[in-house]
């Protein structure tokens, strides 16, 4: 067990929202262990889910001015 391991324990689930050609909205406490291997403890976030965000792995709105076809 690590200690990544011991802080998904502590969340104790998470409610996922996943929206259609937007966010992954996740409404509960939750443990992101990012591409580059540094770990973000959210009490609730929003992933994006259509690859434009400047901020990923979170969503920063730029969804919004995403056409449906560039997805
Ligand atoms: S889902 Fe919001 S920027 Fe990608």
């Amino acid at each position: 067990m690590n200690e990544n391991t011991n802080l998904i324990d502590a969340a104790e689930g998470a409610a996922i929202l996943i929206k259609a050609a937007g966010p992954i909205v996740i409404s509960s406490k939750c443990v992101i262990t990012k591409a580059d291997g540094t770990v973000d403890i959210k009490e609730k976030t929003s992933l994006c889910g259509c690859g434009a965000s400047a901020n990923k792995p979170y969503c920063d709105g730029s969804h919004k001015n995403v056409s449906i076809n560039q997805l």
